[in-house]
């Protein structure tokens, strides 16, 4: 399961259309520009999503080995606007913790008609794996592996980037503050970035949190905050994930707040109206201060609501892209 980039075309059908949605590296930009162009033709005023049949007796059925709510639920909500019979199975209550295999609890779960699997798992490479383990007839999405990607939080974090950012994704300077090292989601917004191709990015956190290598993917990285934030357009915190690491590496919340956290102060070293992000869960007083989390420039509810638009795109495309692989 662990060298996921290897696989990364099992994502393309033979006509280079979308056919599972694992990684958003790997995807050329006119891939990336199509998802949130379809994500956006979903959007309507006040924050509501159309409703669009386009699943209409399709089996979505999500498989989360690991505790989610946003995600889990705008998956739901997406699949449901899109009309498609939506399944949620309770891993904890599956047979896999009677033993069964993996393998063998998606051959059991193909036979009851599923046609789409959206899967969040704490193994980095848990998606791919299953996208090689199923047979043609399905698609995997994946709602989040272990450190290693979470596309569609990368997806709407780019729709609500080029919605509300004040200039087009060439000119803009992006940081991402916080917890890199544990973060799938700093790790497909980098990609997705680049992709789509951002003037500078700025990594922003301790040594401890931020491994050196990810400089080979062309970002910055700035252990002094207010160097990092000055004259930024877009600001996404991260969470500090401390239920992945293995050994202390940040002194306490106080002291992560004190020395990387997001306040008012810091805030006005960015250009004036650049917008804050984060994906949520927020530690308040943590990662980010309250006024800058309910403020005027937090789009962080946004987010949410386009994650619902971004997610009936992905599994409206999978669906199409799979469907030509049986029929094709
Ligand atoms: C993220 C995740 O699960 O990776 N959350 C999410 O999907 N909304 C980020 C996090 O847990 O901090």
């Amino acid at each position: 399961m662990n060298n996921p980039s290897m696989h990364r075309n099992v994502q393309l059908n033979s006509a280079g259309r979308l056919r599972h949605f694992l990684s958003t590296e790997g995807l050329s930009r006119s891939m990336l520009n199509e998802i949130l162009d379809r994500a956006e033709a979903f959007l309507l005023p006040d924050q509501r999503i159309r409703h669009e049949p386009l699943l209409s007796g399709c089996t979505v059925m999500n498989l989360f080995f690991e505790a989610s709510t946003r995600t889990r639920t705008t998956f739901e909500v997406a699949a449901k606007r899109l009309s498609a019979d939506v399944v949620n199975i309770d891993i904890s209550k599956s047979s896999t913790s009677k033993g069964e295999s993996l393998r063998d609890m998606l051959w059991n779960l193909e036979a009851m008609t599923a046609d789409i699997f959206v899967v969040r798992h704490s193994q980095s490479g848990a998606a791919h794996f299953i996208a090689e383990q199923v047979t043609p007839q399905v698609a995997v999405i994946n709602a989040g592996d272990g450190q290693h990607a979470h596309p569609t939080q990368a997806m709407l974090d780019m729709l609500t980037i080029r919605r509300h950012a004040a200039e087009p994704f060439e000119s803009l300077t992006v940081a991402i503050i916080g917890d890199i090292r544990h973060s799938r989601v700093a790790r497909s917004n980098i990609h997705a970035l680049r992709t789509l191709g951002v003037a500078a990015i700025h990594l922003i956190g301790p040594a401890t949190l931020i491994p050196e290598e990810l400089e080979e993917l062309g970002v910055k990285i700035f252990h002094c905050i207010e160097d990092g934030l000055r004259g930024v357009d877009v600001i996404i915190c991260l969470r500090i994930q401390n239920e992945r690491m293995e050994s202390v590496l940040i002194p306490s919340p106080e002291e992560f707040f004190s020395l990387y956290g997001l306040n008012e102060r810091r805030l006005a070293l960015a250009r004036s109206g650049a917008i804050v992000m984060h994906p949520g869960p927020i530690n308040r007083g943590v990662e980010i201060e309250s006024a800058v989390a309910d403020g005027p420039q937090s789009l962080i509810l946004r987010q949410v609501n386009y994650g619902i638009a971004v997610r009936m795109a992905v599994l409206s495309m999978a669906y199409q892209g799979q469907r030509e692989v049986q029929h094709g």
